[in-house]
Parts: C-alpha cells; sequence; structure tokens
C-alpha cells in the first residue's frame, strides 16, 4: 500500500526534469486508455492525476512523489487523434527521448485496453521499446468492460501479435480501475524491481 503520493510538477523537457536520484517508474499508452485511473487506483487517490487532466498539462512529463522514495510519471498519451500531425510528432519526440534517455527510469508500463483487439499503435510501440532495449511490462486495462472471455480472446491475440516479433514476452498485468483490480500486483512488481535496481 502506498502511504504517500505527492503532485510534483509538469516538465515540458526531460532536462527539466527533477535532477533526483529516486528511481522512476513511468506509465504509457493511447489516449483515453485508462491511464489517470490507473493511476489513482494504484496511488489509492480519487483524484491526484486529475492534476494532469488539464489541457496542456497531460502534454508534458507528470512527476509524482511516491513514499518520499520513488517517482511515478505520468506520460503523455500518444496516437491522440484529435492533434495535428506536427505536434503529435513533437510529444512523440518528447516521449522517446525520455524514455531513451533518462537514466533514473527503472520501468516503463505500457497500458492496452483489454477491451479491444490489438491495436497497430500500440504494437509499434512495443517494438520501438524492444529496439532500444527498454524495460518494460505490460498493463492491460478495463478488464471490467467485456466479458471475461472476449477479455482472454483480446489479451491472448495480443500476446501472440507480440510473439510474431519477439522471442520472449514481458511482465503482463491484468487491472480494472472500474473494480479495483489488479493494483496490489503492479505495486509488489514496483517494490521488487526498485529493490533490485539500488
Ligand atoms: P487521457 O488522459 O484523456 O488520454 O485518458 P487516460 O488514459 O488518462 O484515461 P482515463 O483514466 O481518463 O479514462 C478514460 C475513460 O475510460 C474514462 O471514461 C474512464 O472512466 C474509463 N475507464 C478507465 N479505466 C476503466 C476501467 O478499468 N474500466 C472501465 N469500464 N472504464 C474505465
Ligand atoms: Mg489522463
Amino acid at each position: 500500500m502506498i502511504q504517500s503520493a505527492k503532485f510534483i510538477g509538469s516538465f515540458p523537457k526531460t532536462d527539466d526534469c527533477p535532477q533526483s536520484e529516486l528511481p522512476e517508474f513511468a506509465f504509457i499508452g493511447r489516449s483515453n486508455v485508462g491511464k489517470s485511473s490507473l493511476i489513482n487506483l494504484l496511488t489509492n487517490r480519487k483524484e491526484l492525476a486529475k492534476v494532469s487532466k488539464t489541457p496542456g498539462k497531460t502534454q508534458m512529463l507528470n512527476f509524482f512523489l511516491i513514499d518520499e522514495n520513488w517517482h511515478l510519471v505520468d506520460l503523455p498519451g500518444y496516437g491522440y487523434a484529435k492533434l495535428s500531425k506536427t505536434t503529435r510528432a513533437v510529444f512523440d519526440k518528447m516521449i522517446r527521448y525520455y524514455i531513451s534517455k533518462r537514466e533514473q527510469l527503472v520501468t516503463v508500463f505500457l497500458l492496452i485496453d483489454s477491451s479491444i483487439s490489438p491495436q497497430k499503435i500500440d504494437l509499434e510501440f512495443i517494438d520501438w521499446l524492444g529496439q532500444n532495449r527498454i524495460q518494460f511490462a505490460i498493463v492491460f486495462t478495463k478488464s471490467d468492460k467485456e466479458k471475461a472471455l472476449q477479455v482472454q480472446k483480446n489479451i491472448k491475440n495480443f500476446k501472440a501479435k507480440m510473439l510474431e516479433n519477439w522471442e520472449g514476452l514481458p511482465p503482463f498485468f491484468l487491472t480494472s480501475s472500474e473494480k479495483n483490480r489488479g493494483g496490489n500486483e503492479i505495486m509488489e512488481y514496483i517494490k521488487q524491481t526498485k529493490n533490485s535496481s539500488q
């Protein structure tokens, strides 16, 4: 269980981010995948991630200090259809720069909507993570939204798609912010990974 969670700030560039040695865990996914809801589930706060919902701030690297000993980083969603192509390219660059250059970053949690079939944009992002040797885990969100059988099918298809390009699979988590499921497993994973990275 998280004891304390505090919003630190929103930063437009990786070089502006806190000069801290604390380990970081970043969350990313397509817009509307359920990122803010998941962060609120993990931190057990109803409105913590709302801070980043203010227009403009969603486009930044949002930092939260958790239990005074690690940073949760809420990254802008990718593939947001309402943005212009140019703006999207700018955010894409910012996200990729942060992920590939930030030394404090321990693991990226990539959120995937389990209520829909595998999406090309997500698979492409995974390929990029793999090519850049970024340590990541996959969090399937919205597990309550479709029938359990359909969710299992979507996940199975997603894994099969991944295995077309990769030999192994990363850690997977299944969550529902609506039903309060899967948060503890992610917290346990963060705790273990954090300890072994220090
Ligand atoms: P943006 O920041 O706007 O890109 O979205 P986001 O990825 O932060 O998603 P957010 O948490 O705002 O959720 C988007 C929508 O999905 C909202 O209407 C949520 O209520 C819904 N949602 C999020 N998590 C779940 C879930 O576990 N189950 C269901 N059924 N709906 C969810
Ligand atoms: Mg959000």
